[in-house]
């Protein structure tokens, strides 16, 4: 079932059919050399195949883990980053409420994410909820040597093993890594931990359908045989159509690279419900690495509307024209909530009576397209249905094939980040890392 619909009617005063016409042999050739793996990083597309290769027991064993920790743990420590973390946060904080740490009757444990910053305070701080809450782990990195999630592995290995004995807290760590090598498998090895695999052909922002993602989503409560459900449903979906208008991923790529091509050179994701922040994060993250190289590449940014309309929104009206928007737009909520009736009407909302908040966002929604547009700016749209974890599936899905058929279109390798390594290199010379101090 398609639950993803794009609507290019607001792109009409910048960009034609004629453009697409014109992109759509190039857009086609581009997912043909995806399929056959011709093109560059074709040892790194495990990925397309992930929704129907991954093998039924890792599901089962994911499962098991979950219930097997979940009695023990009210918190859930996830170390990673970059790919190795970004995908299972936009999942979950997608799915849960907003105030999930506050929930009284919370079933599942809570997530919490260490790994992704080298801020001492936030370790500090992270140390006195472990202090108090019963924890589990897991410890994300495909190569197993970067050092932001090894030193937090570092600090919360220690804390873990003080705190619970190092054979009780070797049975709450679980590691995903590299089959073979890196420090994290020999840890791992060493110690005795329950360790899933990180493929070697699928690259860390392609691996949200791998137990990097799989294990903290299901950790959390939710359903990963709909998700990786809905991913198979978009894989058929995005494999086997050649027509833009049956294939909602060739037509977000053509549509990008005709605007980036007219000098565009931007472009935002946008919300208008505060829960999908995590999922322009991950996008972020998917696009920039995958297309931000050889001088080349849209700039991909994110608001979270109508809160940033309050700061942004001016920028995008009137700012320099450098941007098209991409408005990832919900069709529905889950829960309903009343506008009371005021018979004062100090407040001069009295207007808005009898409106659901959904339909008054969106028509914020609607009036800030047309603004938008006015002021110069393309906006595509994507809808989705509501949010739940098949549509979810299908989102990461439909995003990932895109982003290797724009990549292609774009001419560069979409599934290497040579320029990852710059800062890191610098920073080991600043510290004295063995081998690169006299660099
Ligand atoms: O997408 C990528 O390859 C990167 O963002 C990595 O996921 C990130 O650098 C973390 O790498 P690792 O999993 O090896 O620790």
């Amino acid at each position: 079932m398609r639950t993803i619909n794009l609507f290019t009617e607001h792109l009409s005063r910048f960009m034609g059919a004629d453009d697409l016409k014109a992109i759509h042999s190039e857009v086609l050739s581009a997912k043909k050399t995806l399929l056959e793996g011709s093109g560059k990083g074709n040892d790194f597309l495990g990925w397309i195949n992930l929704p129907v290769d991954l093998s039924a027991d890792i599901v089962k064993g994911i499962k098991e883990d979950v219930e097997r920790l979940t009695s023990k743990s009210k918190v859930f420590v996830v170390i990673g980053i970059g790919g190795s973390y970004l995908g299972a946060r936009a999942v979950i904080e997608s799915l849960q409420s907003e105030f999930a740490a506050m929930e009284p009757d919370r079933k599942s444990p809570l997530i919490l994410y260490a790994g992704h910053t080298l801020s001492e305070d936030y370790y500090y701080q992270l140390m006195q909820v472990l202090d108090r809450e019963d924890y589990s782990v897991a410890v994300i990195s495909k190569s197993g040597t970067t050092t932001e999630p090894a030193v937090a592995f570092r600090i919360i290995k220690s804390h873990i093993e003080n705190k619970y004995g190092k054979e009780e807290a070797a049975k709450r760590i679980i590691a995903i890594t590299d089959a073979r090598k890196g420090a994290l498998h020999e840890i791992a090895v060493q110690e005795g931990y329950r360790m899933y695999v990180i493929p070697d052909n699928v690259g860390g922002r392609f691996s949200v359908l791998t137990p990097v993602g799989l294990l903290p989503i299901a950790m959390s409560g939710y359903d990963i045989d709909k998700l990786l459900q809905g991913a198979k449903d978009m894989r058929e979906m995005c494999i086997n159509n050649e027509e833009l208008d049956d294939n909602p991923a060739l037509l977000y790529a053509a549509v990008r690279n005709v605007l980036y091509r007219k000098g565009r050179k931007v472009e935002i994701l946008e919300n208008f419900v505060p829960q999908l922040k995590y999922i322009s994060e991950w996008w972020k993250q998917l696009y920039g690495e995958s297309e931000g190289k050889d001088g080349k590449g849209i700039l991909p940014h994110s608001l979270s509307f109508t809160t940033d309309l309050h700061s942004m929104g001016q920028y995008v009206q009137e700012g320099e024209r450098l941007m098209f928007e991409t408005v990832l737009s919900v069709a529905g909520p889950r829960h309903h909530v009343e506008i009371p009736a005021d018979e004062q009407n100090l407040d001069g909302i009295n207007y808005l009576l009898g409106k659901t908040l959904t339909e008054i966002n969106r028509n914020a929604e609607l009036g800030t397209i047309l603004a938008h547009v006015d002021g110069n700016v393309p906006v595509l749209r994507i809808e989705i249905p509501g949010i739940d974890e098949y549509v979810l599936g299908q989102l990461i899905y439909f995003f990932e094939f895109a982003c290797g058929v724009s990549g292609y279109t774009l001419k560069v390798n979409p599934f290497d980040q040579p320029g990852v390594e710059a800062y890191k290199k610098n920073m080991f010379r600043l510290l004295g890392k063995p081998g690169y101090a006299e660099k």
